[in-house]
């Protein structure tokens, strides 16, 4: 059976804005001398028990998730593995008051203060971490992550942002692209799934806070 001529249509326009959009995205990342590439678990000398490989999301798709949202100056956002500081160049562009990222390799974070000063966002706060053992979201509002750890890590993250809300009851958004452990997110009832994005590879998910 033929496919009728407005599925080639969709097709076409898929390929024009994603993939070509994304390449073009990338060329420009290129030209400024930024360095998104993809780094393998073991390039980075990590155990693939607590983490996962580096790979880029920042550019329009995490743009088109942010532009739903209402971001201001009292907001703060944490890339929770942040690596080369991909999605910060993306999250920076919002109106957040505050923008940070943490990751456990120290060599990826050095590549990411590299790109956020060519990117001239030398604003960005940056700081080593394991995600399983910090605690420290008291004055984060929207938390970022993009696949970045095994499911232990996960719960230890999740526990840690539910205390933090028990602690200081606030509105703390979560953007989870490539949402592997999605239940872990839920467990508690604490964050509820609030939308869904499904135009690009991975989908991006937003929850939200009931405290
Ligand atoms: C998929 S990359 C995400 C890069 C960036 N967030 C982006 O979207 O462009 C995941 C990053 O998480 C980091 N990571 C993995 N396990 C971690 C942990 N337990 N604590 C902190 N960072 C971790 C890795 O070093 C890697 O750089």
């Amino acid at each position: 059976m033929k496919a009728p001529l407005s599925a080639y249509r969709e097709a076409a326009r898929y390929w024009l804005r994603e993939v070509i959009g994304g390449m073009r995205h990338r060329r420009q990342l290129r030209a400024q001398g930024i360095d998104v590439s993809s780094v393998s678990l073991r390039q980075l000398g990590l155990d693939r028990r607590v983490a996962h490989n580096h790979a880029y999301s920042g550019g329009p798709d995490l743009e088109r998730v942010l532009r739903d949202l209402p971001i201001g100056p009292d907001d703060a956002a944490l890339d929770l593995g942040c690596g080369k500081g991909g999605a910060l160049l993306t999250l920076a562009r919002f109106p957040f008051g505050h923008v940070a990222g943490l990751d456990l390799c120290g060599e990826m974070l050095e590549i990411a203060r590299r790109n956020l000063d060519r990117a001239g966002l030398a604003r960005v706060e940056l700081f080593q971490a394991d995600a399983s053992v910090f605690d420290d979201y008291d004055g984060f509002t929207c938390v970022y992550m993009y696949n970045p750890f095994p499911q232990g890590v996960m719960r230890q993250a999740v526990d840690a942002m539910e205390a933090s809300l028990e602690r200081t009851p606030r509105r703390l958004t979560l953007i989870y692209k490539n949402p592997r452990f999605h239940d872990e997110i839920v467990r508690n009832g604490v964050f509820v799934e609030r939308c869904r994005y499904d135009h690009s590879g991975h989908p991006f998910v937003v929850y939200g806070s009931h405290r």
